[in-house]
């Protein structure tokens, strides 16, 4: 397969994608590649184990193909779900978004804002904008169910887009102050966005099946040999904690408003990726890792043990105590068992590409695509190649503190 660069930026203009602009996003153009490259017969099915926001399944529909992805991040799952939900009636819709918008000046000056709000959220809007934000989301209670999630994902999209703080992703940050932009405006113009996107959207498309469903990687609910091909980019081990990136989101919509809930309610359902998503009292990361992948590749097992066993040692002379340690053996404990999931869900010669990044935290290099195609041999695929797609981690090249283990992004394609 023929490298191929695009990232998640193509997103931001493209018809449906640009909805939501999730980073962790891939290009739509990857989606469409994989595609070309491995055709999917007449009435098959792609799945997406690590859907996101629901790229994979937005290309799908659009071209004719059934699909289906699992999201194991509620609010994540439910943009993508919107996303492929275009056999609406759109006159109607297009009245009941009219309505909506002539009613909320009125619903922001009887609007108050409400008591114990999260202090991330103060910080990022002035009292009148977020008095505006909160009179759009109170008012989508009176809308009917499935125009709601489309309206909501509008205002979602809009949190960002109107904020007075720097919120560019992957951190928010409340002290670098930006020109605010008004709500109701810019929700406006987000719902334009959305309307102007379905109506583009060929009436025969409008019906292919395509489903987000909340759920886990590793234990999805569908059918032994269900899927043609699987193309996905699930979290790369590089400290990226979706759970947190997302507070914004999930504070405003009343989803989580503590540490502890965000933790409870999405942290804690997420392959682990992060130190924030381990606990010291997990015992030993090799212990860990070795025993879980021993049977599948005992060199595997062995090098990552190694790993793992000279971060447990580096922690200890850091000034952060950083757990990447177990960070590591989690995240190849869990992947294995997204990939002995998708694998059972695969028909025969079917495939499973995957766009991976390696990582090398405290500078100890971890060659992600190759561990993880030689774990897919051990979990039943018959053979696997990895394709080079270009370097990353340029944008932290001149921080002191940083390793300088060169990184790069590639594709894993394994065959069943
Ligand atoms: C790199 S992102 C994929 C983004 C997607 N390609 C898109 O374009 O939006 C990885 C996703 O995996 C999700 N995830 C993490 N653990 C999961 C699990 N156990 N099951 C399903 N999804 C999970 C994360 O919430 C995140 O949205």
């Amino acid at each position: 397969m023929d490298a191929f660069v695009g990232t998640f930026k193509d997103n931001k203009s493209a018809p449906i994608h640009r909805w939501f602009q999730y980073p962790a996003g891939f290009s739509y153009r990857a989606v469409e590649h994989a595609l070309e490259t491995f055709p999917v017969p007449e009435g098959g099915t792609v799945y997406d184990p690590f859907a996101g926001t629901g790229t994979t399944l937005v290309v799908c529909k659009g071209r004719g193909i059934s699909s289906v992805g699992v999201e194991a991040h509620p609010l994540v799952a439910r943009i993508a779900q919107t996303k492929v939900t275009w056999d609406l009636d759109l006159d109607k819709l297009g009245r009941e978004a009219d309505a909506l918008l002539r009613s909320l000046p009125r619903r922001v000056s009887s609007s108050r804002l409400p008591r114990d709000l999260p202090a991330l959220l103060q910080k990022c809007y002035s009292p009148k904008n977020l008095t505006k934000l909160f009179a759009i989301r109170d008012a989508l209670d009176r809308v009917e169910k499935v125009h709601r999630d489309l309206f909501e994902v509008a205002l979602i999209g809009t949190l960002r887009a109107a904020s007075a703080a720097a919120t560019g992703w992957p951190y928010i940050a409340p002290r670098k102050r930006i020109q605010e932009k008004d709500a109701l405006e810019t929700f406006a113009l987000q719902l334009s966005h959305c309307l102007e996107d379905l109506r583009a959207t060929r009436a025969e498309r409008r019906t292919v099946p395509a489903r987000a469903l909340e759920a886990d990687a590793r234990a999805p609910p569908l059918g032994k040999g269900s899927v043609d091909l699987a193309f996905t980019s699930p979290p790369y081990l590089n400290n990226y904690d979706y759970a947190d990136r997302l507070r914004l989101e999930t504070y405003f919509l009343g989803m989580a408003s503590t540490w502890g809930e965000i933790t409870e309610r999405f942290r804690s359902k997420l392959i682990v990726a992060a130190t924030t998503q381990v606990d010291r009292r997990e015992g030993s990361a090799r212990e860990r890792v070795e025993g879980a992948l021993e049977g599948l590749d005992p060199q595997v097992a062995r090098e990552l043990g190694e790993k793992v066993e000279k971060l447990s040692e580096v922690r200890k002379h850091r000034r952060g105590q950083k757990s990447y340690d177990l960070m590591v053996a989690r995240y190849f404990e869990d992947m294995a068992q997204a990939m002995t999931a998708t694998r059972r869900l695969l028909r025969p010669e079917g495939r499973l590409v995957m766009i991976l990044g390696d990582s090398a935290p405290y500078g100890v290099p971890i060659p992600t695509e190759e561990y993880l195609g030689k774990l897919g041999l051990g979990v039943g695929f018959s053979d696997y190649r990895t394709t080079r797609l270009r370097s990353r981690g340029g944008k932290w090249r001149s921080n002191p503190q940083r390793h300088h283990v060169p990184l790069k992004e590639s594709w894993l394609l394994l065959r069943a």
